[in-house]
């Protein structure tokens, strides 16, 4: 239909018949000439048509914004002075020759420009709101990735391989989306929360590489970072060690850098051991960009009066921590408050904090309710450990260590985003180390930081129950700006240690057998060592193009309550779809 795209055209097509096809993004009649901009997925062109061919005029003077035209005309340039400099197309404009309305529309529900449109609108007519140029561009942008993604793997020996979408319950620990089967009454399908098991089982037929980009299901609360189904780029190799594979990833995220944004990035990423993370960031995701860290004080307020301080200090499994804000002396005591109620999302019972106004000056130099309960020595040695200059602010938590990490950890992040102390740039990190068990002491059993099927640094599964606490997994995270991209590991190949893990994990051998059964009895004949790694490829889009929830670099995505407004789905079915399924549904009681 079209000779070229609106966005294509630039001055070198001058003197040129074009047709071109698209959406009317404005129109505007100017002293018997009409002008339209006409949108297509590549940009925005001017059209003019002059009153002398009159059909075609009065053709013109009908459109309005969104009609679908077809035009042909000739290239020309603007006239001096009517240059655009803010379009690509901007020097240049065609005149109408031949105007063809290929369909009308009805007045859209929100100009494509409107910033405040509201979210719930945008999602029901998604279709409109893709049409921005903005989402326009989010779209190409994850297009080229995952180009890029397939072409590197590709080059790299991995073999793209389906898994199924109709499966068991997999591991990954959020509640699963299940689908009634018709021909088993009472029987379930699960939606996959990831193909871990079935990417070991490929590992264990001799694929060697695979790699798919792939749809994953998770029932859990949703965040900006978060939705029901999401995708990842999920990778799985042979006969490689965690070096060999954290190499390859750095290499395909250097390339993928490159190639879509134009940016180099070390292909050597740092690597910081999870205990290192917890204590000097508070999180397993630390954002580097971010020069603000947590020290551990609690050895300088073991003996203090202020039980608030002391008490942690004295328990093993307490924390107390401060975080220096350099420069913060100049926050507002509604400041400090409004920080006060964001730690206390995290659990945290209050936010103590020191201003300093001189630090020479000692405690006199000081401003803070809590000085009168600190001894010198204290506060001496606190100004020391933070290296807190004139001007600074401190900021403490007292209490569980869990409880400081996560509201110490979340209130760097902020304050350095309140304050703009977020460096430039991508900060790539692996966090490697974690421990392979965490102590679940309501329950008191031993719980997997990883999926159980993470491979424990002690070969040998007597020393491995021997040493629960101590033994660290073979898993590694990769972090971009505090956003976990990507999570992987080693994996347990043998089969007495993953029933031993399995059963320190409060697994027992008949749960075991029920739930994964089949990989057990395929780690018996002939599984070989391996390992792979899965990314958020949507987190990684949102990351890429700047933007703050994942929502906005997904076609269709669902809302924060995991509804989709555009088609209203879940949407309840019929009397003889729930029959079929030996579905029965309590009926709503009936008032009166
Ligand atoms: P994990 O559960 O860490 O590992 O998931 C891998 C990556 O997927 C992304 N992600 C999500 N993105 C959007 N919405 C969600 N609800 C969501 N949940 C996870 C994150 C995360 O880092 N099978 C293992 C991988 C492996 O061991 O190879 C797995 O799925 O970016
Ligand atoms: P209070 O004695 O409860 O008035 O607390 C004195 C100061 O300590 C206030 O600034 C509180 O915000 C702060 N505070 C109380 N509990 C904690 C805690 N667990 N961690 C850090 N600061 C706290």
């Amino acid at each position: 239909m079209r000779t070229h795209y609106c966005g294509e055209l630039n001055s070198t097509h001058i003197d040129q018949q074009v047709t071109v096809t698209g959406w009317v993004n404005r129109r505007r009649d100017h002293g018997g000439v009409i002008f339209v901009d006409l949108r297509d997925r590549e940009g925005v062109l001017q059209v003019v048509f002059d009153p002398d061919d009159a059909v075609m005029f009065s053709k013109a003077e009908r459109v309005r914004n969104e009609f679908v035209l077809k035009v042909t005309g000739k290239v020309r340039s603007r006239p001096e002075g009517t240059v655009n400099k803010d379009m690509a197309t901007g020097e240049i404009e065609i005149l109408g020759l031949d105007l063809e309305i290929l369909n009308e529309s009805e007045t859209p529900p929100f100009q494509l420009d409107d910033a405040d449109v509201h979210d719930d609108i945008r999602l029901k007519y998604r279709y409109i709101d893709l049409r921005k140029p903005e989402m326009l561009e989010r779209m190409k942008l994850r297009a080229k990735v995952t180009h890029f993604m397939r072409t590197f793997l590709e080059g790299n020996g991995f073999m793209d391989i389906e898994t199924p979408m109709l499966t068991r319950a997999t591991p990954e620990g959020a509640r699963d989306y299940l689908v009634p089967s018709r021909t088993y009454p009472g029987h379930f399908f699960a939606l996959p929360q990831s193909p871990q098991l079935f990417k070991q089982l490929l590992m264990m037929s001799g694929m060697d590489r695979y790699y798919q980009i792939v749809r994953c299901f998770r029932d859990e609360d949703l965040r900006a970072d978060r939705q029901p189904e999401f995708t990842q780029l999920d990778i799985e190799t042979s006969f490689m060690n965690e070096d060999d594979i954290m190499s390859i990833m750095e290499k395909l995220m250097q390339g993928m850098f490159k190639d879509v944004l134009n940016v180099d990035i070390d292909t050597v990423f740092q690597r910081m051991p999870y205990s290192e993370a917890m204590q000097r960031f508070g999180s397993d995701k630390p954002d580097l960009r971010i020069d603000l860290e947590l020290v551990t004080i609690s050895d300088l307020l073991a003996d203090v009066e202020f039980k608030v301080f002391s008490s942690p200090a004295n328990d093993p499994d307490g924390r107390v921590a401060a975080l220096r804000v350099p420069g913060g002396n100049s926050l507002s005591r509604k400041q400090i408050d409004d920080y006060t109620k964001f730690v206390s999302r995290y659990g945290a019972k209050g936010l103590a904090y020191i201003k300093c106004n001189d630090v020479a000056a000692g405690r006199e130099g000081l401003q803070s309710p809590i000085l009168k309960f600190m001894p010198d020595e204290a506060i001496e040695g606190i100004l020391q450990r933070t290296g807190a200059e004139s001007g600074d602010l401190i900021f403490f938590g007292a209490d569980k260590e869990k409880i400081v990490n996560e509201s110490l950890g979340a209130l760097r992040v902020q304050v350095g985003q309140d304050m703009n102390l977020v460096a430039e740039g991508w900060s790539f990190l692996w966090v490697v180390d974690f421990p392979m068990f965490e102590h679940d002491e309501k329950e008191n059993r031993w719980t997997a930081l990883h999926h159980p099927f993470t491979a424990p640094n002690i070969d040998d599964p007597a020393e491995l129950e021997a040493n629960a606490g101590k033994a660290l997994s073979r898993a590694y995270d990769m972090v971009l700006n505090g956003v976990e991209l990507g999570g992987g590991s080693i994996r347990i190949h043998r089969t007495e240690m993953q029933q031993k893990v399995l059963s320190l994990l409060g697994i027992d051998e008949q749960e075991a057998e029920d739930k994964f059964g089949f990989l057990l009895t395929a780690l018996k004949y002939g599984c070989p060592p391996h390992g792979g790694i899965a990314f958020g490829l949507d987190r990684l889009i949102m990351l890429m193009t700047g933007t703050s929830s994942i929502r906005d670099v997904m076609a269709f995505p669902k809302t924060q309550t995991a509804a989709c407004l555009l088609t209203s789905a879940p949407s309840t079915v019929s009397e003889r779809q729930l029959k079929e399924l030996s579905i029965r549904v309590r009926k709503p009681a009936v008032e009166g």
